[in-house]
């Protein structure tokens, strides 16, 4: 069984293809490696015991595309990740933010119609939320305005395959997977994160600088109306997440999901402010860490967690690695790539 994988190299991608790989499905990977490194298909291969296929094009050539779904020929459904996905780089570029991301959603829908492949499962964000009015957020809580262009580009494709399902000529079948955030690496410690230059987000910057790549962490702000003065995340383990996808790609090809676009938090259920962070990463590997506050980062969400209930009762998805387990992991990959 066949799943494309846009953006397959890249951090969620690369853990996704092992767990579907693992689940006996043949991933394919399509990537522009924008943002990976090629290495990453040494890892899988390390990790599975053998190659997986791997074309280099970008998601907004739908020449290239369509190419690949010929060559492929029986492609049963569409992981799509690859996209832009810094929020603090997207409020300084737009522009690049709506094209890739808008864009190649645009181009991998057309394409998907033309080749007849029906199922979609699309990499969303608890940016949709904006700010919330209440904490934990579930799936019927009211989207507000994004806080970054990046959560208004996740927006607007949540809309777009809204308003491609209810055309009458419809055949697409999509679960929408709202990610909270991913932190961690695989227990191989052949694949996790690979920043290229400077990590915008808070994990690798963490372990860069305890592993002395990085002087010293600025957290973005403690005056926050939260419980320590910093920003509140939902930190899910990168292969806990992955293995979501894999409950999504079976219900969607058993055709149980009970609508025709579905919606499903993918996070923890807990919040951790930055210095929880810290301090749960410095516990757990005997680190100190160097750090400062500065001011605050313009698109942050003050505070954000998911209410996992849906995911778990629908989907059967339950995460199992605690934060200070997925601080280790983050920390025995920073190693490995320092050897
Ligand atoms: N942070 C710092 N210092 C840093 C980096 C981050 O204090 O050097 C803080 C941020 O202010 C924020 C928290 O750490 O409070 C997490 O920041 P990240 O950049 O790691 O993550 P974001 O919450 O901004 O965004 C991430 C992904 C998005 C995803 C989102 C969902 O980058 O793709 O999680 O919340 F949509």
């Amino acid at each position: 069984m066949k799943i494309l994988v846009t953006g397959g190299a890249g951090y969620i991608g690369s853990h996704t293809v092992v767990e579907l790989a693992q689940a006996g499905y043949e991933p394919v990977i399509v990537d522009n490696f924008s943002n990976s490194a090629t290495s990453v298909l040494d890892g899988l291969r390390a990790i599975l015991g053998h190659d997986v296929t791997c074309h280099r094009i970008d998601c907004g050539n739908a020449e290239a595309l369509h190419q690949v779904f010929k060559a492929e020929g029986n492609i049963q459904g569409v992981i799509h990740f690859a996209a832009f996905k810094a929020v603090g780089e997207s409020v300084q570029k737009p522009l690049a933010y709506f094209d890739n991301n808008v864009g190649s959603l645009l181009t991998l829908l057309e394409v998907m119609k033309d080749e007849g492949v029906t199922n979609l499962v699309f990499s969303s964000s608890c940016t949709v939320y904006g700010i919330p009015d209440q904490l934990p957020v579930t799936e019927a809580t009211p989207t507000k305005p994004a806080s970054s262009p990046y959560g208004r580009t996740k927006q607007m494709c949540e809309d777009i395959v809204h308003d491609t399902s209810g055309a009458a000529d419809n055949t697409l079948h999509t679960i929408l997977l709202r990610y909270f955030n991913p932190i961690g690496a695989h227990e191989s410690a052949r694949i996790g994160e690979l920043p290229l230059g400077t990590p915008n987000n808070l994990v690798p910057f963490i372990t860069q600088t305890a592993a002395g790549i990085r002087e010293k962490l600025t957290i973005f702000g403690n005056d926050y109306d939260t419980p320590d003065g910093t920003n509140v995340r939902d930190y899910i383990h990168v292969v806990d997440l992955a293995k979501a996808h894999i409950a999504a790609v079976q219900r969607l090809l058993d055709r149980r999901a009970s609508d025709i676009v579905e919606t499903f938090n993918v996070g923890t259920g807990h919040g951790n402010s930055v210095l929880e962070v810290v301090k749960t990463f410095e516990e757990a590997t005997g680190q100190k860490l160097n750090y400062s506050i500065g001011p605050r980062r313009v698109g942050d969400v003050p505070a954000i967690y998911a209410d996992a209930t849906k995911a778990a009762e629908v989907l059967g998805f339950k995460t199992t690695t605690s934060l200070r387990d997925s601080l280790a992991s983050a920390w025995k990959w920073q190693l490995a790539l320092g050897k």
